[in-house]
């Protein structure tokens, strides 16, 4: 009998007792997919290369993926991450091997611009103050009128990035009636004006923003992007929301300036270390909502990174190129296209 397409998924897809750790991470379309074979490997961090040895697919939870995990029988076509974030996979490893880097941005895209316009809603609604008075008795009850809400039409939402996430912010954002601004090095034009989004300097968004959120990634160039000197342009009114990576965010001169009400508050999904300190001064701000880099967690979060890994996966077994490659040149290498090549013979059509 022909040999089967291979998929290995990293073992943290499993529970200690067995049960799926995201049941919503529906695996059928593999499981039914003709000439597949799944397998659950055992957990191991990094994975090891006797592990992936037989597959021709691996799609990668949390372990790492690191180049002493490459097996040099040069079976493997793809990881496959389920999620953006790759900092478990050693790129220029994989690029060198042959090997495609797929991530999920269609499944996080909705999940994590639902998030920032929740921080936005609730920072801006006071959501969490006026909870707390409810809560306190009739004299905090009775306070309600000191925490007057901000109400978002003609208002500034910023962006620091319209990549996936942030264009996707600024579509939802639409029916607010707000002003839009951001700040992106490479934006892509087209979507900035189809969006009705103002492309300004890094400090004009700090300057003008009423909602100053971040989008870009966390790269060398980008960590402390939010300094003492930027955050001193916001207005006193304006909130901070990061969701992006913690360490874009300085978070010292962050809670200094949320301490000193110089800004009006911040909604922060990432911190510079997570978990974060329980002595970490942040922790005790009012006018700040945290949340444990979960935000965005949702069955359709999850559902979607799944179904984005699986179609990566299965347009590879079908020698078509997957969508959300990390490292193209890698479709350029001879080794990839020939087992395109070879697996569009055996299983395409
Ligand atoms: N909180 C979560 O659970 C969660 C989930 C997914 C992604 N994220 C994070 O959200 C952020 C955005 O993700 P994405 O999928 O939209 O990424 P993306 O790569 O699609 O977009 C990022 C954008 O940032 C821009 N950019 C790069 N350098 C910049 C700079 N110096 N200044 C301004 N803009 C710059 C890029 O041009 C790009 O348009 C990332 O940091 C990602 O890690 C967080």
């Amino acid at each position: 009998m022909a040999e089967k397409f291979r998929v290995a998924l990293s073992g943290d897809f499993k529970k200690a007792d067995g049960s799926p750790t995201f049941p919503d991470f529906d695996v059928t379309p593999l499981k039914n997919a003709p000439g597949v074979e799944i397998t659950y490997l055992e957990t191991a961090n990094p994975i090891r290369p006797d592990q992936v040895a037989d597959f021709d697919a691996l799609i990668l939870l949390a372990p790492r993926f690191a180049r002493e995990s490459i097996h040099p029988n040069g079976r493997l076509s793809v990881v496959a991450r389920f999620g953006v974030g790759y900092d478990n996979v050693d790129v220029p490893a994989c690029t060198e091997a042959g090997i495609a880097l797929c991530i999920t941005p269609d499944g996080v895209r909705r999940p994590v611009a639902v998030s920032i316009i929740a921080l936005m809603l609730a920072l801006t609604g006071k959501l969490l103050i006026k909870d707390k008075l409810t809560r306190s008795g009739p004299e905090a009850f009775n306070k309600r009128v000191d925490h007057m809400g901000v109400g978002l039409v003609g208002r500034t939402l910023a962006s620091i990035g319209i990549g996936n996430i942030g264009a996707e912010m600024f579509r939802m954002a639409r029916p607010f009636e707000m002003k839009f601004i951001a700040h992106d090095p490479f934006a892509d034009k087209t979507v900035a004006a189809e969006l009705g989004i103002e492309l300004v300097s890094m400090e004009d968004a700090f300057r003008r923003a009423d909602v100053l959120c971040i989008n870009c990634p966390l790269m060398p160039e980008t960590k402390h992007l939010v300094n003492a000197e930027r955050l001193a342009l916001m207005k006193p009114t304006a909130f901070l929301i990061n969701t992006a990576r913690g360490p874009i965010v300085d978070q010292k001169a962050l809670t200094k300036v949320l301490s000193e009400q110089r800004i009006a508050g911040a909604g922060l999904d990432v911190l510079e270390s997570e978990p974060p300190d329980p002595s970490d001064p942040i922790l005790k701000l009012d006018n700040t909502i945290l949340t444990p880099h979960a935000l965005c967690w949702t069955d359709q979060c999850f559902a979607g990174n799944g179904a984005a890994d699986v179609k990566a996966v299965l347009d590879i077994q079908r020698g078509r190129t997957p969508n959300g490659v990390v490292n193209r040149p890698v479709l350029q290498d001879t080794r990839f296209k020939a087992r395109l090549e070879a697996n569009r013979g055996r299983f395409g059509g």
